[in-house]
């Protein structure tokens, strides 16, 4: 139909516009029939003005429902001071409708979009299925516009110093990242299939040994495995390889890019977040040795303990044992955890025993009042079913190692080195949420160093990479390939970022020989490795150059922004549970010719 076109944006119009005829076109937001006037909250992209139309000049109002599209024409008047809303930028002004046109008629809504608090308990599926509508929401709106900056500031970031953005292939073949592939059928010959890239990585080095130099992407990447809240099928990566650079280089390069990227949007948006420090560096090592984890939550500062010499001569028979058997008893303090109660204590021990603890000991000092089983030399009182097994000097010793402070509980876990560590990184989270020491207006961005090479899948009885198969061994651990997998270093590293893994990168092999190495240390025959990955290892015979790289998640950045805790909440059009699309309906059936043309039968 013909419609009256905008002159002006119901976002800006303000004070400065007042007695202005302007012609808005958008939404009917929310639509409110007070009998005397009907007044419509007018909504388009660059925001909400109210407008206000007079029913003895309008003779059917009742046709503009919410979300109607429409073109409204009238005059900028300033509200009566009872009616001005001071928390929205157009809080002081309002449009007197003279005209106005239904240019599109919507029907009943599947939920109330104007309504945020309502939206939070609307079905996941009802809600994407309808994601047009649900993007409609000015909450949604925005964090698709702090994408598009985050990606705008990225972009710039990279073109300003150098970097060439190379899209590379979709269909293609698989690059292996820890994930199953997601295959398309080959039509013209049944039985071959191409897979989506789980990332570029091998297109990126094969750039390089392009002659690149400086390669960056906004990728899609492709990987079928289990969600989970920061997890999506198809996700993704700001993706960077450059050439003749050492891993300082590259640490720089991914550091100082995302203070200026973040930093910048935090100032755009008026984010409600700190602006970002400079990375913590931690090796892999002190990662786990302090949080039990290589992705560390650095907004609050508890660190785990060692006691396990403290109390290998202990009358604690649990402890005892366990260190005589090989493994470590370690803890963690939580500060104010003392005046938790009996049952709340069993639901932490519940909490550990679900990933994999024995059970949970405790001390507790205090709270004031109780039974204390010892009073320390410094006058902590300490309640707990496990004093009793220790002597005075192994108490002190806990005391001082553990940090004790009046108030505080500390937890203990014996076990194998890795169950102490996990169940202690997860205890730690959830201390630092319950003792409430984290400030939510913190990114904390670090680095994690010297990833060992190789971990041992005990499943499936091979070692697996700990970044992938092009990962740079260690130049002076490259004698121990073969002889001793485990202590081998890579020159790989990782950005975390609030306790969460947001980059990988590495220096990568270049070398054919050190290549074949690494890919029959990881289980992968002559034959597979020709058949896969035989272009990788001949390109790196025609000079390939030293090169490397790294990673970061896009979506998971986003989430960081915007407190996010699920990851489909920032991406435009994400898939729900079983990697479905509910609003296309994906994946779907297709006819029997296509069956046919693919040269494929259900079995
Ligand atoms: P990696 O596999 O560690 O490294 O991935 C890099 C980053 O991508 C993000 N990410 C995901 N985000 C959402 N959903 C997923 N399923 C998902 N999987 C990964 C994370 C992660 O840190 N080629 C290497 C990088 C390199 O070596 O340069 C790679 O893909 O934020
Ligand atoms: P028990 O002697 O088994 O009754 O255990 C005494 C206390 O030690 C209980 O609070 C248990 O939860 C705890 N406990 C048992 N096994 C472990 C373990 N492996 N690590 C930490 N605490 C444990």
């Amino acid at each position: 139909m013909n419609y009256t076109k905008r002159d002006t944006y119901a976002g800006s119009i303000s004070k400065l516009t007042l007695g202005k005829e302007v012609v808005l076109n958008g939404w009917a937001h929310k639509v409110r029939d007070l009998g005397g006037l009907c007044f419509v909250d007018f909504r388009d992209a660059s925001g909400i003005v109210q407008v206000v139309l007079n029913p003895e000049k309008f003779d059917n109002l009742q046709e503009i429902k919410t979300e109607s599209c429409l073109s409204i024409t009238g005059k900028v008047v300033e509200r009566d001071d009872a009616n001005k809303n001071l928390k929205i930028p157009t809080g002081e002004i309002e449009v007197v409708a003279s005209s106005y046109q239904l240019i599109s008629s919507s029907q009943p809504l599947p939920f109330p979009i104007s309504d945020e608090k309502e939206m939070s308990r609307v079905n996941e599926e009802i809600r994407f299925k309808y994601r047009y509508l649900d993007l409609r929401r000015p909450v949604c709106r925005n964090k698709l516009a702090i994408r598009a900056s985050v990606l705008k500031n990225m972009r710039s970031f990279f073109d300003n110093r150098g970097f060439l953005e190379i899209e590379t292939p979709i269909i293609t073949k698989s690059t292996p990242e820890g994930a199953r592939d997601y295959l398309v059928p080959y039509r013209l010959e049944p039985g071959l299939f191409y897979a989506l890239p789980q990332s570029p990585q091998q297109y990126k080095q094969l750039l390089m040994v392009a002659g690149m130099e400086r390669y960056y992407q906004i990728a899609k990447c492709f990987r079928d495995e289990s969600q989970r809240s920061d997890r999506q099928p198809e996700f993704t990566q700001l993706d960077v390889e450059m050439s003749f650079v050492n891993q300082e280089d590259i640490l720089q390069i991914a550091e100082e890019m995302t203070l200026d990227v973040v930093n910048k949007v935090i100032d755009e948006f008026k984010l409600e977040k700190k602006k970002v420090d400079p990375f913590v560096r931690l090796t892999y090592d002190e990662a786990i040795r302090d949080y039990g984890s290589d992705k560390p939550d650095l907004r609050f500062s508890l660190k785990l303990f060692d006691v396990s010499e403290s109390v290998s001569n202990s009358g604690f028979g649990v402890f005892k044992n366990c260190v005589e058997s090989g493994g470590i008893v370690k803890g963690i303090r939580y500060p104010g955890g003392a005046s938790l109660s009996k049952k709340e204590i069993g639901a932490l021990e519940e909490f550990c025993k679900e990933f994999g603890a024995k059970g949970l000991a405790w001390i507790a000092a205090g709270p004031d009042g109780a039974e204390f089983a010892y009073t320390s030399k410094n006058g902590l009182g300490l309640r707990s079913p496990i004093v009793k097994f220790f002597s005075e000097a192994e108490l002190e010793e806990l005391i001082s190692v553990s940090g004790m402070e009046k108030g505080d509980l500390i937890c203990f876990i014996a076990d194998d080195r890795s169950v102490v560590h996990n169940v202690l990184s997860r205890l730690r989270n959830l201390i630092g949420e319950r003792a409430g020491l984290i400030d939510k207006t913190e990114l904390k961005f670090c680095w994690v160093l010297n990833f060992p090479l190789v971990e041992w899948n005990a499943d499936e009885s091979r070692w697996d990479s700990t970044h992938h198969p092009f990962t740079m061994p260690r130049v002076e651990d490259l004698d121990k390939l073969e002889s001793d997998p485990a202590a081998v270093r890579a020159d790989c590293y990782d950005i975390v970022c609030n306790g969460v893994e947001w980059a990988s990168g590495s220096m990568r092999i270049y070398n054919p020989e050190v290549q074949q190495r690494v890919f029959s240390l990881l289980g992968i025959s002559e034959d597979v490795q020709k058949e896969r990955f035989g272009h990788m290892i001949e390109a790196f015979r025609y000079g390939a150059p030293p090169h490397g790289g790294f990673a970061p998640g896009i979506d998971r950045l986003l989430m960081f922004l915007t407190d996010d805790s699920s990851i489909k909440e920032v991406i435009p059009f994400p898939k729900i549970a079983g990697g479905t699309d509910p609003l296309m309906s994906a994946p779907s059936s297709i006819d029997a010719m296509q069956w046919a043309e693919i040269g494929l039968k259900k079995i």
